[in-house]
């Protein structure tokens, strides 16, 4: 494992991320065999995953490593990591335990990265994280610009809640409030910023099935989508950047 508390270097050369003609149009497939194997298919090999603890950001790592990405991950705790004993070894994988709220510890990650996937999301909806994901973008934001790393996505609810208990809609809501100032965030920056909002009606912890619909409306009835496929669709699009400055709703299979 290759585990950094700061104490050294931890910065990663990577070529610089550029990115294709934003689409315009719904896509359902993806690239064949042929395509992801083209060199200019597969630009932007080193990312930042936040959130690479939780469930979705440990499939984007999992994934990312099998694909031979090299994965830099900050997570404020090692111990217990999703990840298997090959995983943890891999080398292209970079362990570094710090604070998603420290611009110092941000700045040691994101520094020569060619993209930030923001995973993070409050455990709890009881918790003084509440507004986690708005502290933590403008931290994230300002060290990209410092550092000249322009590809971000994130993650976002599409619609308002719909849990029933009225607490925890209560406080889903101001989760859902926090993404909305997140996104607000983003969007203030977005003249830097070559983000995607990837937009979902639910995840769920099923398989990857690489069969997912992607819509840049919303014109369709939400199906649940695993973070499995959500994880395959984020690595897609750091290489195509064909949904750069856009939120497509992703659907699982109908
Ligand atoms: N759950 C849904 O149905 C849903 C719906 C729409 C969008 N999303 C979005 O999808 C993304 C992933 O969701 P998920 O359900 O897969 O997430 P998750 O499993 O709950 O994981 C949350 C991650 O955030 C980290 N985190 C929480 N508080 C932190 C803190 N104070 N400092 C550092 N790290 C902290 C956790 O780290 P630790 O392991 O250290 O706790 C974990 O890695 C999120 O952006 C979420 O907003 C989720």
């Amino acid at each position: 494992m290759s585990s950094n508390n700061f104490g050294q270097s931890n910065v990663i050369n990577a070529v610089k991320h550029s990115s294709l003609p934003i689409s315009s149009y719904n896509i359902l497939a993806f690239l064949t065999q042929e395509e992801e194997d083209m060199p200019s298919m597969r630009r932007g090999k080193h990312i930042l995953v936040l959130g690479a603890s939780g469930r979705l950001g440990s499939q984007v790592v999992q994934q990312a490593l099998d694909a031979s990405y090299h994965v830099t991950i900050l997570v404020r705790n090692d111990r217990s990591l999703p990840f298997s004993r090959r995983q943890l070894k891999d080398p292209n994988l970079v362990i570094c335990v710090g604070s998603i709220f420290s611009r110092i510890d941000l700045d040691r990650v994101i520094e020569g990265q060619d993209a930030v996937i923001n995973c993070l999301s409050p455990r709890t909806l009881w918790t003084s994280d509440i507004k986690l994901n708005s502290r933590a973008q403008r931290l994230i934001n300002e060290s990209m610009v410092k550092f000249d790393v322009k590809r971000l996505i994130i993650v976002r609810c599409h619609g308002t809640p719909t849990i029933d208990s009225f607490f925890t809609r209560l406080l889903s809501n101001k989760v859902y409030h926090d993404k909305k100032v997140q996104e607000k965030l983003i969007m203030e920056n977005s003249e830097f910023l070559d983000w995607t909002i990837i937009r979902v009606g639910g995840l769920s912890n099923g398989k990857l099935t690489k069969k997912y619909l992607l819509l840049d409306n919303d014109e369709i009835v939400f199906k649940k989508v695993s973070r499995a496929d959500v994880a395959h669709f984020i690595l897609k699009e750091i290489g195509t950047g064909m949904w750069v400055k856009q939120a497509p709703l992703i659907n699982g299979k109908v």
